[in-house]
């Protein structure tokens, strides 16, 4: 391939070369702008707490970034371990992302496991992480204090997919050469992971690596579930994203509010309703029920039935094209295949470069 040969003659960093005039002529990404990259999780279907506060934040950023977004497929296999239900999983992430508006033809969109690359630059950079960040790594940590909670072996059910997992998760970013990466702040642990693996790497081989930054998605703690917590599948108080018909309606009249009688004035601040109105309607439809609220004589549930309507209306456009690629696995499948060939060709350029470093070639 031309353009690793033209690196390795220039002596580029894979940033640097990613933004080079060289690369930018068969180049995915836009040179000079910054890349963003996003793992998706294929396990659960995803809730509108999930849409509103990190999946529609995860594709704003797609207007001032040169986006990366990814199904951590193999991530996913330390705890889904049923084949057609991993198969399934997926399918059904790939196909609700792009309703919601995954553009496949803007940046990069693609399954981990169809990047072998990937697992060859996991190893290199595992020699590079100390045993000790792995024991103190939040998602292996959190299981071993429920084992002793319940007097279990510490190491119960552990597998060493769970324990390396951060190991994946830092490849997965490092071979993009992601400069943002937006997370929940659950995942702030294992982004300081991979910046001081790249570091370390760095330090020793060279300019190879780009250090990426935690982009941490403060908002899905303040949207607010059925009963005003915060919405989680956990607490039971989640909403679907495309949902239809009367079952739906009953859950948006289900929203807890306070007891103001019908002719009073309310509130639309401290509103669950109001909250969750907001997210999704224009500016002036905002003014329009705020008004409402403030003039009384409105009870809640035709607040409700405004809300509703408004969520139906939102997602109608996003419902049918999922509905159209849930018919259509084949129009899926091509387009992560499509995603995969493009995101081998950066792949191949990272990982030539540090086989290159640490003298495989
Ligand atoms: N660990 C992430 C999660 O549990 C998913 C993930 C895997 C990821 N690799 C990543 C997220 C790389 C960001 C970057 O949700």
């Amino acid at each position: 391939m031309p353009w690793l040969w033209l690196m390795r003659m220039d002596g580029l960093s894979i940033k640097s070369f990613l933004q080079s005039a060289t690369f930018s002529a068969f180049s995915i990404f836009a040179p000079m702008k910054k890349i963003s990259l996003t793992g998706i999780k294929p396990t659960g279907t995803p809730h509108l707490g999930n849409y509103l506060g990190a999946i529609r934040p995860a594709l704003e950023l797609s207007k001032t970034y040169d986006t990366v977004y990814f199904i951590a497929d193999y991530h996913a296999l330390t705890t889904v371990q049923n084949g057609a239900e991993m198969r399934a999983n997926i399918y059904k992430i790939a196909a609700t992302w792009l309703a919601l508006g995954l553009n496949p033809e803007e940046g990069l969109f693609y399954k981990q496991s169809d990047i072998p690359e990937i697992f060859e630059l996991s190893w290199a950079l595992s020699c590079f992480t100390p045993k000790g960040f792995m024991n103190r790594a939040h998602a292996y940590k959190d299981k071993v204090a429920k084992n002793e909670a319940a007097g279990e072996d510490p190491d119960a059910n552990v597998n060493m997919g769970l324990y390396c997992y951060p190991c994946l998760m830092d490849a997965d970013i490092l071979m993009f050469s992601a400069d943002i990466v937006p997370v929940g702040k659950d995942q702030k642990q294992h982004l300081e992971v991979t910046r001081d693996i790249a570091i370390r790497f760095n330090n020793h081989y060279g300019d190879i690596l780009t250090i990426p930054e935690p982009m941490i998605q403060e908002e899905v703690a303040v949207i607010p579930g059925l009963d005003g917590q915060k919405m989680s599948k956990s607490y039971g108080n989640a909403i679907e994203i495309f949902g239809e018909g009367k079952a739906i309606r009953s859950r948006f009249m289900k929203i807890v509010t306070d007891s103001t009688p019908m002719e009073a004035l309310k509130n639309p601040d401290t509103c669950n309703i109001f909250k969750l109105f907001k997210l999704m309607a224009t500016p002036e439809e905002q003014e329009e029920l705020r008004a409402r609220y403030l003039a009384g004589g409105m009870g809640y549930g035709h607040a409700k039935q405004a809300l509703y309507e408004k969520y139906i209306e939102y997602f109608a456009p996003m419902r049918e094209r999922r509905k159209h690629l849930l018919e259509n696995p084949k129009e899926v499948e091509d387009i992560l295949q499509y995603g995969a060939e493009r995101a081998r060709k950066v792949a191949q350029a990272t990982l030539t470069r540090a086989r290159i470093a640490v003298g495989l070639e």
